[in-house]
């Protein structure tokens, strides 16, 4: 039986007494069963068209960069989208110390994907992941002071010695496995809720635990690639998802916590199940444009590669294998000719834009 939250919490006292999962309260209300069931279906939706697109690697370019640049600028470190785009293949040293970080942050979601083969969601994979994003190794914290504050005032100070931490890392992996457990999406709410509450880390949390929640869905069977965008709804409801996460300490206000996750989760699925149907018409409409005016062109590589990400290069067309150099060169100026690409100039190098994939995909409509 969980036990039921220390009444003395203070927000600048180590919460030691930070109850194990699963929560006291019941949590499987109506309200909170019928947004699970609403979510369930939006991520099942997406799921499916993803799996339809002709491109479906289009969407694990440019999904995590963006969950990325969300995430990030959750904790104000502020780039672009566009930036990231042109920047993704890029060595470290290129890029500002903002656009690196959330490079950074989506290289460490990717990684943690393909780490999924061997290793569940668990500390272990927190720590890789933590460690990615920071960009040096990350241990479970040893020392005090580590503290969650707002305008210099002291709002949570979690949990102090590595024995503590470990003990309730163990019981958020247990949870998250349970073999009997919740839904799937509201384990995922109530664990990102439990991992802030840990913040097993001197900095970093906040960014790790969101990509375990993408990590947790791909996990548990909802989605084959992790394309949860949930950032983009924190982010928009930033102060919200603060008070709600502190109100679960406070105030043991679970439900409110859950459905504020579950309805994000419904709402960006559905949002990016609306880009992926989008996708689909533009790589229609471009594949017929390419017939039309660039007929002497190997169209269907033509069309992975400048779908595949939505900056294309020289070098790019070359390691596909798909023309030598100065042939790649030619169809890429053909495109931008005919209008399907847009030339750009990056330092030496030329890039090829797909600008109607990157107006759509960072269009704020879901069209
Ligand atoms: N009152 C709170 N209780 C628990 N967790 C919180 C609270 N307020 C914020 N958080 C979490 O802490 C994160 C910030 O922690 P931090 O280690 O600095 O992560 P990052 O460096 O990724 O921002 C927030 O993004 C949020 O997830
Ligand atoms: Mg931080």
């Amino acid at each position: 039986m969980a036990k039921k939250p220390a009444r003395g919490w203070k927000p600048e006292e180590p919460y030691n007494e930070l109850p194990d999962l699963p929560p006291a309260a019941f949590l499987e209300t109506p309200a909170v069963l019928k947004a699970a069931l609403a979510a369930r279906a939006a991520v099942a939706e997406l799921d499916r068209l993803a799996a339809k697109l002709p491109n479906p690697g289009i969407l694990v370019r440019t999904l995590p960069l963006m969950e990325a640049r969300c995430s990030s600028e959750i904790e104000n470190i502020v780039t672009t989208d566009d930036a990231l785009f042109r920047s993704a293949d890029l060595p470290d040293e290129a890029a500002p110390p903002e656009v690196r970080e959330a490079s950074r942050h989506a290289e460490a979601l990717l990684e943690g994907f393909h780490g999924l083969a061997k290793l569940p969601v668990c500390s272990r994979l927190a720590q890789q992941v933590c460690s990615r994003i920071k960009g040096h190794p990350m241990a479970i914290r040893r020392m005090p002071g580590t503290i969650l504050a707002s305008r210099s005032r002291v709002m949570y100070t979690p949990p102090v010695g590595e024995a503590v931490i470990r003990r309730l890392l163990a019981n958020w992996e247990a949870y998250l496995h349970a073999p009997k457990g919740a839904d799937p999406l509201i384990r995922m709410a109530v664990s990102h809720y439990q991992f802030e509450a840990i913040h097993p880390f001197t900095d970093g949390n906040g960014r790790t635990g969101r990509i375990l929640n993408s990590l947790y869905l791909v996990e548990a069977g909802l989605l084959e690639q992790p394309i949860l965008y949930l950032s983009r709804y924190i982010l928009a409801n930033r102060a919200e998802y603060y008070r709600l996460l502190n109100a679960v300490t406070s105030d043991e206000a679970w439900e409110p916590w859950v459905l504020y996750m579950l309805t994000g989760v419904a709402e960006v699925a559905t949002w990016t199940a609306g880009k992926v149907r989008a996708i689909h018409l533009l790589s229609e409409s471009t594949q017929k444009q390419i017939a039309k005016k660039c007929s002497d062109l190997p169209l269907d590589e033509i069309m992975r590669a400048i779908f595949e990400q939505p900056y294309c290069r020289i070098r790019h067309l070359v390691d596909a294998g798909i023309a030598k150099r100065e042939t790649a060169s030619i169809y890429l100026v053909q495109l931008t000719k005919a209008g399907v690409l847009t030339e750009i100039k990056q330092g030496r190098d030329k890039l090829f834009l797909n600008h109607r994939l990157v107006a759509l995909l960072t269009n704020p409509e879901d069209r």
